[in-house]
């Protein structure tokens, strides 16, 4: 069972949510889990004003996805920051590479998911992952939550991202907050859900 994680992270949030959904899903047995990022579409200049250089290069370690993997994937769980309520450009550019796929029927009936990150917390999470399902149901695909079995979507004592839509962690108007054991053990429990249905599936 391929499992394939494909990111998109600016600063740094949505990488570490990334890697707690890989955890989850690695703990899943027969699981054979992948982490990619799509490609940047900002110039390095364009980078610099945005304080996002850096970051970029601290990711040069993780593989660009291809559409190939795409493709030899069972399930893809998709990881991007909320732009205005929506999911960011590169990602949006990435998809919008699918098109000869989507004409093959090459995606339909894999699994997928989405989680995500905002500054604030009623930024636009929750409009961010359904909107994405959008593209997700255009190419076939099975939409998977999280579901209300992750109890920490439940809490009211801390501040929280979380929902049935999917994890998500708020990173805070300077983005300085980093993902809470809460928000990561969410990704870890969509990502092995989402292995555990593709298991299901599978058989
Ligand atoms: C152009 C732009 C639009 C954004 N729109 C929103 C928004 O609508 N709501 C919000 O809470 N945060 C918004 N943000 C903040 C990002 O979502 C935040 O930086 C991101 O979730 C951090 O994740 P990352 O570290 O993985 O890039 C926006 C950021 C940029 C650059």
């Amino acid at each position: 069972m391929n499992v394939l994680v494909v990111y998109y992270s600016m600063y740094g949030h949505i990488r570490r949510m990334a890697e707690a959904v890989k955890e989850g899903a690695n703990s899943v047995s027969g699981a054979k889990v992948q982490i990619c990022r799509v490609p940047e579409t900002l110039s390095d200049e364009i980078l610099v004003k945005m304080g996002a250089l850096e970051t970029q290069k601290a990711q040069a370690d993780v593989p660009v996805c291809t559409l190939e993997d795409l493709v030899s994937a069972d399930a893809i769980i998709f990881g991007t920051p909320t732009r205005f309520g929506n999911m960011c450009g590169q990602m949006r550019q990435f998809l919008d590479a699918t098109g000869g796929l989507w004409s093959k029927g090459s995606l339909v009936g894999k699994v997928g998911s989405v989680f995500t990150s905002s500054a604030t917390q009623h930024g636009g999470q929750e409009s961010t992952i359904l909107s994405f399902h959008t593209t997700l149901l255009h190419q076939g695909m099975i939409i998977v939550g999280l579901p209300y079995t992750f109890l920490g979507q439940m809490r009211i004592d801390e501040i929280t991202g979380g929902s049935p839509y999917g994890a998500s962690t708020i990173a805070g108007g300077d983005g300085k907050r980093t993902p809470s054991e809460n928000e990561l053990d969410a990704a870890r429990f969509q990502g092995r859900h989402v292995a555990e249905i593709t298991a299901k599936l599978l058989r």
